[in-house]
Order: structure tokens, then sequence, then C-alpha cells
């Protein structure tokens, strides 16, 4: 699996180093730190020289904030067998409102779908961009080449371009640990701060999340953001191309499941059972946090007591709350709830000799951890909200005697891989109460069989198949930006271009209009050309040698505004209309427009259909621009309108009709003309010593399949195409017919 792996050294980013110091009364102690991304990122740096076998030095680097770093504490002293670290220093105040006030003020609820919790404010904000900024000096200190640089979850989702901007070439991973949220909620960010996080998270190579649905999110935000080309999971940055993928992250499902044998676990496992005695036991253990559905659990427990008073004395439910985040106003009102509840419900059902909720706010140790994961009957796992839950994976992963039930709450990521355990919705209380009873009375076999389907799972996609598919994806990613490198101009092919420009007579150069001299505006009247583009046109022109061509699929009036008595010759519609600098407009295609009136009705009928969309008419032909509609919406309408229109084209007999697709727009016409056949007319029984053309959309390729192979055909943009080089951007292509001339 990792035999295209290869680097030097894994450099981590991470808020959190993963263990704090706490103060003893004599000196410190230092405790793991809690949550998903440490446990999982701390398996995975404990056991990394076993499983890699084919990284340079195999060392890793961890960076992040190191809680109550003692003074006569040297980062070496902390440093251990199996990471080195790069302390990350915030000044408190900073910290606070970056990670009390941005991270876990907006961010978190935000993407968890607790929009009503989150706070928007400037100096937050601010905070974010500062503290980000911090972890970018630290690991720019630190990195050497061939470094892999991953940085991980939602604190740092600024880091990748920062990074990027200061080492181009970085190999940089980004990795988020919590749910991606859906468009309508990620938009209720301000434009800016939205596109600063899309941008920055782009700064990585590859991008990963936990489901398929996360990752669909993202790329939804992606192109509603930025209006980047994003084909399947690729998305096209001017500059470079990014991955965004799935990898639902695992656990070291061997330290676990082999731990239960341990002899300080069955040890600790023999010490709980005395105080259960035949009692079953249901467990559950969450960090403090809103997300983790505590108080509809306790509803789900307390309407089980009640609809099933059989099993009152029979069952003793271990809740364990982690401390998290409680110097936190909202996190500490939550504990009192938990609390009081909690009360509410020993109150009303305990007896002397049982007591229906043993509470515990603490945190645990490995063995604790897994002797009771092992020991107990029911995993009671209901997240509101949870971008994986590596918990529920933990669970299973005990499970030495198949004799646990787990159940999960759909709204986890993990319910995507466990789906033979008992999948219940928290908001529900009777499913909840309805899934303990089953629980209780399921029987061995039909436990084992689920366990077992659910532990070959995740016993093979585990911590380190997670961490090598991500690190092998990175380095395909890395392998196709070379491949489309290749192809983008670069100082050398830009001298070759300007040399033989100046080297031939006869010169002929093909400009398409839109994105390629001008940019997209939100309505196609408003792409007007600008001054100095005009100048750079006019100086081209002027020089007779040149033929200048601009060819465009814009109607014929306003490619006239544009370029009013200048020398240069003009195509509108795809070649529908051709005019000479100083001559009438002439077209020698004849079309049939009996067809317009019924594509016409169609059209209308889909900007009804798809908001945002609108119709231009020209004289050949009639376009359906989505350029502003939410564009998977608009994509399904296009697939919806392309049967429409099969159909019409179908019953009409016009063999003409044709559809012609572009940048956000399909166009209908008739006659069988398009870009290339009419730059083949343009330079029919002429000769060229230079030809060059330029566009960016799926209508100028028509141009370059057609222009001999010693042409220069350029395409704006990093998509696949016939063109011999790529450019990245508008202004890289006018730079480049600025320098052509001497
Ligand atoms: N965990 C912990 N301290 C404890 C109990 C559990 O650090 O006292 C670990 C647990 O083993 C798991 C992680 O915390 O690996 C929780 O991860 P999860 O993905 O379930 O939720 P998160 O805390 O990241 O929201
Ligand atoms: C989740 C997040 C982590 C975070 C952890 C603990 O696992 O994904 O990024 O570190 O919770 O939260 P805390 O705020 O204590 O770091």
């Amino acid at each position: 699996m990792d035999n295209k792996i290869q680097f030097e050294r894994l450099v981590i980013a991470a808020y959190r180093l993963p263990f704090k110091f706490t103060k003893l009364k004599n000196g410190y102690k230092v405790v793991q730190n809690s949550g998903g991304l440490v446990s999982a990122i701390l398996s995975l740096s404990q056991n990394f020289k076993k499983r890699s076998s084919y990284i340079g030095n195999n060392k890793i680097v961890w960076a992040g904030i190191a809680e109550n770093l003692p003074d006569n504490f040297t980062a070496k002293k902390f440093e251990n067998e199996f990471f080195e670290i790069a302390p990350v220093n915030l000044p408190q105040k900073l910290n606070e409102l970056f990670y009390g006030g941005f991270c876990n003020g907006l961010i978190w609820p935000l993407f968890h779908y607790f929009p009503s919790y989150s706070v928007f404010d400037n100096e937050n904000f601010k905070a974010y961009e500062e503290a980000n900024l911090k972890f970018c000096e630290e690991i720019i200190k630190i990195i050497k080449p061939g470094d892999f640089i991953w940085v991980h979850d939602y604190q740092l989702f600024l880091l990748p371009e920062m990074i990027r901007k200061k080492v181009p070439d970085a190999t940089i991973g980004f990795f988020l640990h919590i749910p991606f949220p859906s468009f309508e909620l990620f938009r209720l960010l301000p434009h800016h701060w939205r596109g600063k996080i899309i941008n920055g998270m782009l700064g990585a190579d590859l991008i990963g999340f936990h489901t398929q649905d996360y990752t669909q999110h993202f790329i939804k935000s992606v192109k509603r953001t930025t209006g980047f080309e994003c084909l399947q999971n690729v998305i096209y940055t001017p500059k470079r191309l990014v991955k965004a993928d799935t990898f639902p992250i695992g656990i070291d499902y061997e330290k676990f499941h082999s731990a239960c044998l341990d002899k300080h676990v069955l040890a600790e496992k023999q010490r709980l059972k005395i105080h259960l005695s035949d009692q079953k036991l249901v467990f559950s253990v969450d960090r403090l946090d809103y997300s983790k559905g505590l108080l509809l659990k306790l509803k789900g427990y307390e309407l089980f007591l009640e609809r099933f008073p059989g099993w009152q004395s029979k069952v003793v439910f271990n809740m364990v709350v982690v401390p998290s985040r409680d110097n936190i106003k909202r996190y500490e009102k939550m504990k009192n709830e938990i609390e009081s509840t909690i009360g509410r419900i020993n109150g009303k059902y305990s007896s002397l000799a049982w007591r229906p909720i043993i509470y515990q706010y603490k945190s645990l140790s490995f063995n604790e951890l897994v002797a009771l994961y092992d020991l107990s009957d029911v995993g009671l796992i209901t997240p509101l909200r949870d971008g994986m839950n590596l918990v529920a994976k933990e669970y299973v992963a005990c499970q030495v005697e198949n004799k646990g039930v787990l159940i999960l709450s759909e709204m986890a990521g993990a319910a995507a891989e466990l789906n033979e355990a008992l999948i219940i919705n928290p908001t529900d209380s009777t499913e909840m109460a309805e899934a303990i009873f089953n629980a209780l009375e399921m029987k061995t076999a039909e436990k084992h069989s689920r366990l077992e389907r659910m532990q070959n799972r995740i016993a093979t996609y585990n911590v380190f198949t997670w961490a090598f598919d991500f690190f092998n994806q990175t380095f395909n990613t890395k392998e196709q930006q070379r491949l489309i490198s290749v192809r983008v101009i670069d100082k050398n092919n830009s001298s070759q271009i300007a040399s033989a420009y100046q080297n031939a007579d006869h010169r002929i150069l093909f400009l398409d209009y839109d994105g390629t001299l001008v940019p997209f505006s939100k309505y196609p009247e408003l792409a007007t050309i600008d001054r100095s583009t005009l100048e750079i046109i006019r100086k081209l022109a002027e020089d007779p040698k040149n033929q200048i061509v601009i060819i465009s699929g814009r109607d014929k009036n306003f490619l006239e505004r544009q370029f009013k008595e200048m020398n240069v010759t003009l195509v509108a519609e795809h070649g529908y209309f051709i005019k000479s600098a100083g001559s009438n407009w002439e077209t020698t295609i004849t079309i049939d427009s009996q067809w317009k009136e019924a594509v016409m009705k169609i059209l209308i009928e889909y900007v009804n259909r798809c908001n945002g969309s609108f119709v231009e008419e020209k004289t050949g032909s009639i376009a359906w621009h989505y350029r502003n509609s939410d564009p998977d919406f608009a994509l399904l309408r296009l697939h919806e309108l392309r049967d429409d229109l099969a159909e019409i084209i179908r019953v009409s007999h016009n063999k003409d009709i044709e559809i012609l697709e572009g940048n956000n727009v399909l166009e209908v016409k008739s006659g069988k003309y398009d870009k290339g056949q009419a730059a083949l007319a343009l330079m029919k029984n002429k000769h060229f010593d230079f030809i060059f053309a330029a566009g960016d959309d799926k209508t100028d390729e028509f141009l370059f399949k057609v222009l001999p192979a010693s042409a220069y055909t350029i395409r704006i943009g990093l998509s696949s195409s016939f063109a011999k080089y790529k450019v990245p951007d508008i202004p890289f292509l006018l730079k480049l017919l600025k320098g052509m001339e001497p």
C-alpha cells in the first residue's frame, strides 16, 4: 500500500500537542489531551516506525500549542522516542479570541449545525488569521526539503495557503476532523471569511474529509465561493490542481483489541465486575460538548426505564463525560444541566441497592477505558452531530467476547461504516429507548454476526491504512500537478514564442474574448474590455505583419462596440458572422430558424425552473446562461434540458440543429459552423508563418483541434485541452501578448 510514498519527515501541525502539563505540588504531570484528533494522530505516531519502512528517516515532528509548558522545560526534554515537538506560543489574549472566539465560538457550532450558537466577530477573525500566521512562522522555521506537512482541523484552515506562499513546492495535506457543513450553513460566514477559509484550505495538495457528504459539501462551497472549475474531486485553481477526497479515519485496531487481554486491563475488569454484581452495563464516554447530545441521551435512557420497568435494578448506565472547554460559558452551563438531570433521574428511580446512572466527570486512563468498553453490554454513542466518532470504533474493537451491542447515532460520521450497529436518531427518545431494550435482549448469535462484520471493516481500514491512503493520494495529486505543469508556459516557452513571433512575417493571432481577454461578469453586457488590454491589442493590430482575429461566441454588435475603429477581424457567434477591418459583417451561412420558437419556449421554461439563469438571443443561436445559479442545481437542470432539447431536435427533423456547451452556458444553434471552421476559412489560400490561438473554453477546442501542429495554441486555466500550452490566468496571457512586440 505504501510503495509510492517517499518523504523525509512527517511534520504535523495541529492546534494542540498531544500532551498537556498539569501542575502538581512539587513538579508537573504530563497528561494526554482528549479528543479524536489527538487519539488518532498519537496512535499513528507511536506505531509509525513499525508501519512505514519506506519513509526516509521515519521522523515525526509535531507542531502545536503546549499548555502550561513549564519555563525550564525545553522542547528537547519533551521529545520522546516517537516524535519531536515544536511548541507554538500564542499570547493568552490572542489565544482566547482565536480558540475560544473564532474556533469554538463560531466554526465549531456552525460546522456542527448549531448556527444559533455561532458568534460572528471581526476581532475574532483577525485573531484567527494572526494565530495561523504564528503557526506558519513556526512551520517555516522547522521544515526541510522533502518533508510532508500535514495540517489538521478547523483551527488551521488558513495555514496551508500561508505555507504555500512561502514554500511553493511544499507537499501539504489538510485533514478536517469535523463535518464540513452544507453550503447553506457555510454561506452564513461573511463573504471575505468564506473566501479566505476556502483559499486557505486550497493551499494544500490534498484535502481529506471523513465522509463523502462532507467532501461534496466542500466542493460545492468551493464552486460557490470561488467559481473554480471542479471535475469530480479535482479542483482547478488558476495555479494548481487540488484534490478533495474521503478518508474515514480509523483507529489502531490491534492496540485496542489486544489490550483487552492485557493483565492490567483484566485486573481493572475484575475490579469493576465486583461493583456490577449481575447487572448489565450500558456505557458511554464523550467529551463535554453540546454536539454529543448528552441531554438527549439521558432523556432516551429515562424513557427506557419508564417504558421497560422490568429492567429497573438490572441495568446500570455508566456515563463518563471527559472535561473539555469547560471554561467556555456554554459548556459550563451544559455541564450543570447534565448534572442536575442525572440527579433528577437518580432521585426518581434509585433504591437503596441500585442507582440507574453512575456519572463520572473525568478523563479515563487507557486501561480503564478499554476495561469499560470490554465489560459493557451496550455502547450508547448518540451524538447530535459528529465528524467521525472514534469512541464507536474503539467500542467495537474492544468486544473480544463479542457480547456487546453498539447503539449509534445516524449523525455520526462513523455510521457510514458501522451500519450493523443499531442506528438511531438521537432526537427520537422512543427510538433510543427501544434500541436500548433491543440491545439488552439481543441474542448472542446476532450480536456476534453484527460485531464481526464491523470488526473486519475497522481492522482493515485502520489508522495506518487511513494515513497511508492519504499519503498515497497526495503523491498521486502531486504527479497530476507535475503532468499539467509541463504544459504551463514557463520563461523558456515564452521567449521561444516571442522569438518565433519576431522571426515571422505573416502572422495570425486568434483571441477569444470572454475568459481570455476579459474576466466573466455577472451578466455578459457588463464584461467590457479595459483600456490597457485594448492598448495591447491595438499595438499588435498596428503591425502590418499581423492579422488579429477576435473570435467569440458574442453577438456582432457587442464585439463591434468593444473594438471599434481597430484594425482587427471580428468573428461573432462562433463564426456565424465575420467582419474584416473596414468592411461590413458577412455571413456565408444560411439557416432555417424555424426551430427557434420551439427552443426559445423550452429555454424560458428552464429560466423559470433554475433561479439565476437567463437567455441570450443571437441571430443564429440562443444561449441559456447559468453562471449565476447554484452550480449543482444548474447541472441537474442542464441534464434535463439536454433531454428536452434532444426530443425537440428529433421531432423537428432538422439535422442541422446543434447543442454547443461552454463555460456555464448551453447554446443551441443550427448550421455546421464553429470557431475552427471560421479560422480555417480566414486562413484559406494564405500562408502564415506564425499562428497563435488563445481561449479558455470548450468552444475554443474546435479552434485548437484544426490548427496545424506548428501553431502556438494556449488554453487559459488548467483543464484538459487540445491546446499545446496552458497559462494560469488572463493576466498571464496579456503579459505574453505584451512581450511579443520588441
Ligand atoms: N478519550 C480520551 N480521554 C478519555 C476518554 C476517551 O482522550 O478520558 C478518547 C477516546 O478514546 C477517543 C477520543 O477521546 O479516541 C474521542 O474521539 P471522538 O472521535 O469519539 O470524539 P471527539 O472528542 O474528537 O469529538
Ligand atoms: C475534536 C476536534 C479537535 C479538538 C478536540 C478536543 O476532536 O476535532 O480538533 O482538539 O475535539 O477539543 P479541544 O478544544 O479541547 O482541543
